[in-house]
């Protein structure tokens, strides 16, 4: 048991015995993917703050939370906008995770959905070979940039005609045996996968902020609006910070 003393357990039961890894460890021997999304939002439910990123909503503890779920996952996922906007690179080896990665590659694969392909040259060519960047696109995308992507050394997989399906692309992680995936929004694409009925899991953080209305919410955009009941598995607290994990009822 690795203890983190900066947490403590509010639910099920009160605990000063906080161990984030066993507390967020995924479902064992999946033979599906499973689609955990990790998402922060600020008390009155705003996703980003006022430089437009998540920045002012996190926190050390947030960081401590998202580096062992990403320590846990085979694989990153995220839309376009989030990869642009926050500057997603691939994922760089903790020393941290220790056991966390023992049998699989030292880090996560980033995968990206886009239409444009228009993300950063590093997240396409920076990535270890045992751990590539998948691109997630359209059969319509643009020819040019789906060349340089693949000459880059990402894999690039067409699953929809003018849109990405949700579905399309978690067989495609299924076919790649990355079963522990983590999502980490943003809004829209967190959005189309709750509407696909896909999200299996859903870890927020509740930081101690209020935003005001220009911030959008966790999920936004033109997807279909849904109820679907969650169940909590635990709440934790670390310096006003709140971590829900929720799982499909
Ligand atoms: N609060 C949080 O936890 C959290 C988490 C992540 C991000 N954020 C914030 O959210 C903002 C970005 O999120 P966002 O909701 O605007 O965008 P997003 O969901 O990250 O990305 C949207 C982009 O993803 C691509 N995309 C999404 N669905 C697609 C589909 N079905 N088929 C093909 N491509 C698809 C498109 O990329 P192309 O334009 O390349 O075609 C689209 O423009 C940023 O401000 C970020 O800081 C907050």
């Amino acid at each position: 048991m690795d203890t983190d003393p900066r947490f403590r357990a509010l639910l099920p039961a009160p605990s000063a015995q906080v161990d984030l890894a066993a507390l967020y460890a995924y479902p064992a021997a999946l033979d599906r993917p499973w689609v955990r999304c990790n998402m922060v939002s600020s008390a009155d439910g705003g996703a980003w703050g006022p430089s437009g990123r998540t920045a002012e909503l996190s926190s050390p503890a947030d960081r401590r939370v998202m580096g062992v779920l990403r320590g846990l996952c085979d694989v990153v996922l995220a839309g376009a906008a989030t990869a642009r906007i926050e500057g997603y690179r691939p994922v760089r080896p903790r020393e941290v995770w220790g056991r966390l990665r023992e049998g699989r590659p030292d880090t996560p694969s980033v995968a990206v959905v886009t239409r444009t392909l228009d993300v950063h040259p590093d997240l396409l060519a920076g990535a270890p070979g045992d751990a590539p960047t998948l691109v997630f696109t359209t059969a319509d995308a643009p020819e040019g940039r789906v060349r340089a992507a693949k000459d880059a050394g990402a894999e690039v997989v067409v699953a929809g005609d003018r849109s990405v399906e949700p579905a399309a692309a978690v067989r495609a992680l299924a076919e790649r045996g990355l079963y522990r995936v983590l999502c980490e929004g943003g809004p829209h694409l967190l959005a189309e996968f709750t509407a696909a009925g896909l999200v299996d899991e859903v870890c927020l953080t509740t930081s101690p902020h209020l935003l005001g209305p220009a911030a959008s919410r966790i999920v936004a955009g033109d997807a279909p609006s849904h109820t679907a009941d969650l169940r909590l598995e635990h709440l934790l607290e670390s310096e006003g910070t709140l971590f829900s994990r929720y799982t499909r009822a």
